[in-house]
């Protein structure tokens, strides 16, 4: 347990670097941490059954009214990732079979089209230095607004890019500032924020006319929200479809986008790493097209995001509020209770993780053979709450490596190493510069 005295001496540290804060607390002070403010209560956890507890056999008794998901309402309002009860459940109801197996193996064609471009680009830029972050925002962005909504970004991609940015960092303004009226104060990041959300809404209305003008034929997420009705069996609303889609915008590009950026990063330390993946998609593919089948089959280049996801994963922390008085691993926990479950902490506890801090996809191929807990390796969350988005990411991500790994050799090319920033996701502090080569 921690009391309020240390948590105001920890606090510097916590602005600074949650991510080591959070992971040397429960190293230090146990997989539970219980933090007690003048009576109040808070919890984080590390372990993974008390995880199973919160996000999976008691998750009723858990919602999002927390500072994490209030903040994000300011751009996605009452989405699928903000909502709770009744309303999260009638939108999941609508909007996961979008996400179904044999639906998401309609959209392998456009994940491949997009990384096809974006290698054609790099062949063109063979030698320069680009920010990896960016490259690989825009190009989960044009994947995700092609597969969800039908629409080819092209030349709007990187200035769209831009616009969510803008209203994420504000965010991560409005968590450390948790103040209404700082809106009224002239700062830079609220008029960026107010300018695009002005940009967003209109490429959403924009998205909406055009899909409600067309002939009806498409059968994508869009598709699925202007057809839907509510419990009610009324049509939803433009504000509620309007969530929905920033919702997956915002959810859906710079998570896929950041675990790419840090994959790529361990792979340029790791190169025995690349030399095998390179091996294994030369002998998969050789001759044939990437499809489900052979994807299937690059069981070791899916192991490099499933690695790269336990030491960076880009949601590195999900945060609950106990509704009433419950028990988690015996410790009493009072209804209003704030939990804090850090995927980052729980993937990075040596007593879990054979060496936790070394890139080993080796750790995922089946002949590994060590025994794991199911909850300790949480990037996408756990439970009914599970990211909609999570075989989507693993699809587009096995495409993104596939495709750009044997092409190109990928170097950091930053001073120093990069450091982590613990943003809405991981970003890198000071970019990811990285010298791509045709190989
Ligand atoms: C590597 C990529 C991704 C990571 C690490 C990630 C992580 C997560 C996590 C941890 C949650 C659970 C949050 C909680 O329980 O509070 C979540 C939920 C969600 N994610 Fe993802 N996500 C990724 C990709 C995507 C993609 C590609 C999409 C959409 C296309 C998406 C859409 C969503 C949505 C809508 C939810 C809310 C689901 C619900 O509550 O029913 N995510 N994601």
């Amino acid at each position: 347990m921690i009391n309020q005295f240390q948590l105001l001496a920890h606090t510097p540290r916590i602005m600074r670097d949650p991510l080591n804060y959070l992971t040397e607390l429960t190293q230090t002070h146990g997989d539970i941490v219980e933090i007690d403010v003048a009576g109040f209560k808070a919890f984080v956890l590390a372990e993974p059954e008390a995880i199973e507890h919160v996000l999976v056999s008691n998750f009723r008794n858990y919602s999002k009214e927390t500072p994490q998901f209030e903040t994000f309402k300011f751009v996605a309002g009452d989405g699928l990732l903000n909502s709770d009860g009744e309303l999260w459940r009638q939108q999941r109801r609508i909007m996961q079979p979008a996400f179904h197996r044999k639906k998401l193996a309609l959209l392998l064609d456009a994940m491949i089209r997009w990384t096809a471009k974006r290698a054609d680009a790099w062949r063109q830029k063979s030698g320069q230095v680009l920010l990896i972050e960016d490259e690989m925002m825009t190009l989960s962005l044009e994947i995700l607004c092609e597969t969800l909504f039908g629409v080819e970004l092209k030349a709007r991609s990187e200035e769209l890019v831009h616009t969510v940015n803008r209203t994420l960092d504000y965010v991560m303004f409005r968590a450390r500032m948790p103040f209404d009226a700082i809106d009224n104060v002239p700062l830079k990041v609220v008029r960026d924020y107010k300018a695009s959300m002005i940009e967003v809404d209109r490429f959403v209305d924009e998205l909406i006319a055009a899909r409600r003008a067309s002939d009806g034929s498409h059968d994508d997420l869009l598709q699925l929200l202007i057809d839907a009705t509510d419990d009610m069996g009324n049509p939803l609303s433009r504000d509620i479809i309007r969530d929905e889609i920033v919702t997956m915008i915002v959810a859906g590009y710079e998570t896929v986008a950041t675990g790419l950026t840090w994959t790529w990063y361990l792979l340029d330390k790791n190169r025995a790493v690349v030399e095998q993946a390179r091996r294994e998609i030369g002998r998969v593919l050789d001759g044939r097209e990437l499809s489900l089948e052979t994807l299937r089959e690059l069981v070791y280049t899916q192991a490099i995001f499933t690695e790269g996801l336990r030491l960076y994963p880009p949601a590195w922390v999900v945060s609950r509020k106990a509704l009433d008085v419950d028990e988690i691993a015996g410790l009493h926990v009072p209804a209003g209770s704030p939990i804090i479950i850090s995927p980052y902490a729980m993937h990075h506890n040596a007593r879990y993780w054979f060496g936790a801090e070394r890139f080993t996809p080796e750790r995922w191929l089946p002949e590994w053979g060590r025994k794991r807990h199911k909850w300790q390796y949480i990037p996408f969350g756990a439970g009914p709450r599970l990211c909609i988005g999570a075989r989507f990411a693993e699809m587009e991500a096995a495409v993104v490596l596939a495709t750009l790994l044997p092409k190109f050799d990928v170097v950091y090319a930053g001073q120093h190493a990069p450091v982590m920033n613990a943003l809405v996701t991981i970003r890198p502090k000071n970019h990811m510069p990285m010298r791509v080569t045709s190989t």
